[in-house]
């Protein structure tokens, strides 16, 4: 049995960044974690983190896939992108694995896939935050960015952090092998 502490922020949103930030790398740190994977669409966040990395921590930053925004172009600019590898951090690009081309059926057919559902359920009961923390894990795991082993990850409402959780990730084809180990911190208000 092992007592640790949750941070709960009152609301969710960017202004709880540098918090989430701090109290995930340390975590990382006490635990001995050596990956923290992070959302960062357009690199604001990833910059803001680079300052807490420490011995071989690896920062494993998850942006939007090409054409998320607008078609055929990136979220991240190219100078922010060389900036962040230049500072060790790895960029993880690929499809969203809790949308996926389920939600181009959605938009022209309706209705709600059972994928979308899942990301729904933890949006709604959890937050955006940890919806994002779950998702991101499961894509870096398959681009290879993270082997399946435990790793802190660190999502946001829209803009910056506001969720952190130690999480062992799975890949896709095998998502219910996932566990979230422990929450770091969250919003209490959810939306
Ligand atoms: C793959 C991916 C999925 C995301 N999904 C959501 C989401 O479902 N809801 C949400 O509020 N934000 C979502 N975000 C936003 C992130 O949680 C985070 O707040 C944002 O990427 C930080 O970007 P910034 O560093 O440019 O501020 C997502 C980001 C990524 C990269």
């Amino acid at each position: 049995m092992s007592e640790k502490k949750i941070w709960y922020f009152e609301k969710p949103g960017v202004e709880n960044t540098e918090a989430t930030l701090k109290l995930a790398f340390e975590r990382a740190k006490e635990l001995g974690i050596k990956y923290v994977v992070l959302a960062s669409s357009y690199g604001e966040t990833a910059k803001k983190a680079l300052k807490y990395l420490s011995g071989d921590m690896k920062l494993v930053v998850v942006t939007y896939h090409t054409g998320f925004m607008e078609e055929g172009k990136n979220t991240m600019d190219p100078e922010t992108e060389e900036f962040l590898r230049k500072n060790g951090a790895v960029i993880v690009r690929q499809s969203h694995v809790l949308s996926g081309i389920e939600r181009s059926i959605t938009r022209k057919f309706g209705g709600i896939s059972r994928v979308e559902v899942i990301a729904e359920t933890l949006r709604a009961l959890f937050g955006h935050g940890l919806k994002v923390c779950v998702e991101i894990a499961v894509m870096a795991a398959d681009s290879g960015a993270i082997p399946i082993t435990e790793v802190v990850a660190i999502g946001g409402k829209t803009r910056g952090a506001d969720t952190a959780v130690v999480i062992r990730p799975a890949h896709m084809n095998n998502f219910f092998d996932a566990q979230i180990k422990e929450i770091i911190c969250m919003p209490r208000e959810k939306r």
